[in-house]
């Protein structure tokens, strides 16, 4: 159980932020349930704002903080019948001892007690755009404030976006957070490590294998080493399935001779993981998969190279992009005569053909994680787009330590008519997770081997 202090340290720097913008009040609901068919439910997952502020995972509940200092949660009241049904409850007796926070009532009581909590508040900070039917909850809630006007209550003057405020918190980890995505690198590793092993197994013995047996595989790794849920759906892609993006572990049959790319990730105690790993599904590369995934891997090496402090969140892609435009040139993907020299498939966007996504994103607590990609304070200037239209743009973020974003180049080759055929339906990425440091960055997923001949080495045994 994680220290209610972990929490109470980031409420205090919330309220620290308010009473610097003048005071106010925060106000937070945690994710509601929600329901898959019938009277099934989706599992639950907490909102990631409520949870980094309180630690606390349990549906219908809300945080208010204020400028002074002062948390108060709202929670559900215990219930002997809902328990004894649904589970256990922490109830809003017990939630000060457990959480941390000054006060806790029942969430029964939340349109009785809102507006007593924004009454003579200067300002109200919540999440916008974020929770749908919020907005005219606080606007129920306010109305009620000002009608009591009269009685010497004075109404909050302005509204903020409480997001802005916890995305910068959420963007910089801090020790707590970094020893959790440590931990789910790891375990998200071994089921790579398992599902690489399993493909290699099955197709030497003659069996079967389907995508979902290796999604089966990745499941039970994250299972049986503690984290709760895959951190977004796992991509399982046999052959000419990987050239899809989006692909999710279907049934199609891994074939010896054909590539399998695995996308998936554990959800620990709240953060995400995200790895890639793109492996002969037999255990041996033919020489035009390794020809391409070497491409990849240095693509990799050199963004890897360029996540530093110091550096730009664009310059791991931009790095990424010239090695992969070199192999696309290379290996005749894309022609100096038709496509001219690196720097012109670069400036034209025709690589574009074969790598279409970007080279990271935040992580954290979402695999998508919240966060500015760009330098705050800097002023938007104007540049030209891929297809030459000027666009307004501000710098991209400049890189420091507790940051985590990852690193995930690829190549996808849909068949064409200039495509050299050796290559048709060939989908590689590779992708590692990656924390700041203060010199450079420590990848944190590592535990699956990333080389050619260490992924043949590993699925030979
Ligand atoms: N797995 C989602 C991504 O790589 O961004
Ligand atoms: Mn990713
Ligand atoms: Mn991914």
């Amino acid at each position: 159980m994680t220290s209610p202090s972990v929490y109470a340290r980031r409420r205090a720097a919330v309220a620290r932020a308010l009473k610097a913008a003048g005071g106010g009040v925060a106000v937070l609901p945690t994710a509601p349930e929600r329901p898959r068919n019938r009277d099934s439910d989706f599992p639950y997952r907490h909102d990631s704002y409520f949870y980094y502020l309180t630690g606390f995972a349990e549906p219908e509940a809300w945080l208010v903080i204020s400028s002074t200092g002062q948390s108060t949660l709202l929670c559900r009241p215990k219930d002997l019948e809902r328990e004894i049904w649904d589970g256990f409850r922490l109830g809003p007796k017990a939630a000060p001892g457990a959480l941390g926070v000054e006060a806790a009532h029942s969430v029964a009581q939340l349109d009785k007690l809102m507006p007593q909590l924004l009454a003579n508040q200067k300002a109200v900070w919540f999440p916008f755009a974020t929770h749908p039917g919020l907005e005219t909850q606080l606007d129920g809630w306010l109305g009620q404030v000002r009608a009591r006007v009269r009685m010497g209550a004075e109404c909050p003057q302005s509204q903020h976006d409480l997001c802005k405020l916890l995305d910068e918190m959420r963007l910089f980890k801090d020790a707590h957070e970094v020893r959790i995505l440590r931990r789910a690198g790891e375990i998200s590793a071994r089921a790579h490590v398992r599902a690489m092993q399993t493909s290699a197994m099955m197709l030497r013995a003659g069996q079967d294998a389907r995508e979902y047996h290796l999604e089966a595989e990745l499941l039970h790794e994250f299972r049986r080493q503690g984290a709760q849920f895959p951190a977004y759906t796992s991509i399982v892609a046999a052959g000419s399935n990987a050239c899809v993006l989006h692909y999710r572990a279907g049934d199609a049959p891994l074939k010896a001779g054909e590539l399998c790319l695995i996308d998936a990730g554990c959800e620990l105690d709240g953060y995400a993981s995200d790895i890639t790993r793109s492996f002969p599904a037999g255990g041996r590369f033919s020489p035009a998969q390794r020809t391409l995934y070497d491409i990849v891997l240095d693509a990799q090496k050199a963004a890897i190279a360029a996540t530093r402090p110091g550096k730009r969140f664009n310059d791991p892609h931009e790095a990424a992009v010239k090695v992969l435009a070199q192999g696309m040139l290379d290996t005749g993907l894309l022609t100096k005569k038709k496509h001219g020299s690196v720097a012109d498939v670069i400036a034209s966007g025709a690589y574009r053909q074969f790598y279409m996504h970007r080279t990271g994103h935040w992580m954290g607590m979402d695999v998508h994680d919240c966060g500015d990609y760009t330098e705050p304070g800097t002023k938007p200037r104007q540049e030209l787009d891929a297809t030459g239209q000027p666009v307004m743009r501000r710098p991209s973020r400049v890189l420091r330590p507790g940051m985590v974003l990852t690193i995930e180049p690829g190549l996808y080759v849909r068949p064409g008519k200039d495509v050299p055929k050796a290559f048709w339906n060939i989908g590689i990425r590779i992708e590692d997770d990656a924390l700041v440091t203060a010199k450079g960055c420590e990848l944190l997923t590592r535990g699956v081997p990333v080389e050619a001949d260490a992924i043949e080495a590993l699925m030979a045994g």
